[in-house]
């Protein structure tokens, strides 16, 4: 991750890079010290909260530049923590937007105005934003290349339009802010990508498009899953995890360990995992109850729920969605083991196999 800072008159400016090559960006007013976020990433939320609290700024806009498809929005995320609206274009698919924009619509930011530019074809909700001497292309323009056309609503023919028409007829020396890049640079000019880019070569129509259906890329790592988080709002798998891990506490392995070499029997422990594998091997003692029959059993196999309860899975995940269940149905000393079945195995820990 790295943060860079930079202004000209009137304006402050962060940009950030998660590990992945996804570029976001802080743009403030000076004078009012209102700011926009522009394609935040999820896993970077504590971050633009620590410059925002840094910097002394107060959110207006949290800006999508569009549908993504490669990562986390960290839209929702930001609007939970500061109310302030997210901001997308009409054509966005995603419930949770609270401000739709249009092509040629300009948000007020203190002395700033932030100016929308529908840019389809990467996908159709795509839109730049230009403020000042600065466009923000999400995956429209990037250094030395473009957004792909193939994902769900993209479109080369309308990509054409938007780079020819739109992006390309700013003043050359407009700085290019996109939203990925993959080789740690910061930004291009309009006029150095006119110069330069080798997909911007392609100046004919049937060019162009012919050359971005050839291109056959690879799928993001990510494809199904950001794009059903970030066009229902939904949550991710890590978060579900990490949302049910804040919730209970852990017991680690050597405590574990501990307890059963003075044979402690003032808790319960129960193998949340399927049949077969409780069968092949268990920590001895395990009373077993299936992740998926849980609520419908606890009633009859834990009568008391002043007990302290220990939940132990295959890799440690499923048993903190189950302690955290447990928890949630008033087992209130539920905690989950720190590690799973594989590493207990892996240490060499006594293991329970059903004859
Ligand atoms: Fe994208």
């Amino acid at each position: 991750m790295t943060v860079r800072r930079g202004a000209e008159a009137g304006m402050l400016f962060a940009s950030f890079q998660d590990g992945e090559g996804c570029k976001s960006y802080l743009v403030a007013c000076s004078q009012s010290c209102s700011a926009a976020v522009i394609d935040p990433a999820l896993d970077l939320v504590d971050r633009y909260a620590g410059e925002i609290s840094k910097q002394g700024l107060r959110l207006r806009y949290i800006i999508d530049t569009h549908t993504h498809a490669d990562h986390f929005s960290g839209a929702r995320a930001l609007h939970e923590e500061f109310g302030a609206p997210i901001v997308m274009h009409r054509n966005s698919p995603a419930p949770y937007v609270n401000l739709y924009v249009e092509d040629g619509h300009s948000l007020p930011l203190g002395d700033l105005r932030l100016t929308v530019m529908h840019t389809p074809g990467h996908t159709a909700d795509s839109i730049s934003v230009h403020v000042n001497d600065r466009v923000f292309t999400g995956d429209t323009l990037l250094i030395g290349g473009t957004g792909r056309s193939d994902l769900p609503t993209g479109d080369p023919n309308k990509l054409f339009d938007s780079l020819f028409s739109k992006l390309l007829s700013l003043p050359g020396e407009t700085l290019v802010f996109p939203a990925h890049d993959y080789k740690g640079r910061e930004h291009t000019t309009v006029g150095e990508e006119r110069r330069s880019n080798p997909r911007l070569a392609k100046e004919e129509r049937l060019d162009f498009v012919a050359l971005m259906e050839g291109l056959n890329l690879s799928a993001p790592t990510h494809l199904t899953e950001a794009l059903r988080t970030n066009m229902s709002g939904g949550k991710t798998v890590r978060q579900l995890l990490a949302e049910a891990a804040a919730k209970v506490p852990f017991m680690s392995m050597d405590e574990l360990k501990r307890r059963l070499d003075r044979r402690a029997n003032d808790f319960v422990l129960i193998d949340v995992r399927e049949s077969d594998a409780f069968a092949a091997g268990h920590v001895p003692g395990a009373v077993h109850i299936p992740r998926g029959q849980l609520e419908l059993r606890v009633n009859e196999a834990l009568p008391d729920p002043s007990v302290e309860i220990l939940t132990v899975c295959e890799f440690g995940k499923i048993s903190t969605l189950a302690a955290a269940t447990l928890r949630e149905l008033g087992y209130g000393r539920s905690v989950a083991l720190d590690g799973g079945m594989s590493a207990w195995r892996e240490g060499g820990q006594p293991i329970h196999i059903s004859s």
